[in-house]
């Protein structure tokens, strides 16, 4: 077999595909065998129960009508049903939630995505996304007010001046500031991407009034 081009090929390529199953199937799997992975209830923080109250505060017709009191069950209801919006929408369609270690992706959008911030309910299957349309999400939460999100899933460009995001009018009943169960939601799960990090809420400019040390 090893007298051949062919074979020593056929070997190597064997091998390539052994060591990538075991660097990318058994490691991870072996890294986090101990590490549970998170219902949606223990995702819930103060930093997303803050974003949640703001929201019962600034819609309360809305949010009495179609959510109740800003409960963290609520909190995790919503922020269950927005990702599956999230998904439906197909927002992960032009947006990532994956910083990369290269590229100065962190510069950009904040620290470098950890396996371990995975390891939860709200990430099964996880939205890597397949392009970036738009910018990644992963550090989302924070970033900007209830309020902006709202007019901007309404209608992008107000915001957001040539933006090619399309609009999207079923999150709302009627005008940016009445927004449904969809709008809500999707607005929940926004401001609950990266709420984990002790970044939160990440801006470049942030980085020196967060660093420890
Ligand atoms: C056709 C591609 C496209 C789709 C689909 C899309 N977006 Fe976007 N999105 C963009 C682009 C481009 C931007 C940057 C310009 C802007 O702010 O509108 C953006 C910006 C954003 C921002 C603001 C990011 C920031 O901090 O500046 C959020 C939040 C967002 N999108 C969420 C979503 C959600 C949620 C969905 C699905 C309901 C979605 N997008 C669907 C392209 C898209």
């Amino acid at each position: 077999m090893f007298e051949t081009k062919g074979g020593v090929l056929f070997i190597a390529g064997l091998g390539f595909f052994a060591l990538a199953f075991l660097s990318n199937a058994v490691v991870p799997v072996l890294m986090y065998k101990d590490l549970p992975e998170q219902p949606v209830e223990e995702l819930v923080n103060s930093r997303i129960m803050y974003q949640f109250e703001d929201l019962a505060r600034r819609y309360p017709e809305q949010f009495k009508k179609y959510v109740g009191d800003p409960t963290e069950e609520n909190c995790a209801k919503l922020m269950r049903l927005g990702r599956q919006i999230y998904i439906g929408e197909g927002c992960w369609h032009c947006h990532s939630q994956f910083i990369r270690p290269v590229s100065n992706e962190s510069k950009r959008w904040g620290p470098v995505a950890d396996s371990s911030e995975y390891q939860n309910a709200l990430q099964r299957p996880v939205m890597f996304g397949t392009r970036r349309v738009g910018p990644d999400l992963s550090r989302e939460g924070g970033r900007h007010a209830n309020d902006w999100h709202a007019v901007h899933f309404f209608n992008p460009p107000v915001v957001s001046p040539d933006s090619p995001m399309p609009a999207y009018p079923w999150f709302f009943d009627g005008s940016p500031d009445k927004p449904n169960l969809r709008g809500l939601a999707i607005i929940t799960y926004v401001q609950w991407l990266g709420s984990w990090l002790k970044e939160y809420p990440y801006y470049e400019q942030w980085e020196d009034i967060n660093r420890e040390d």
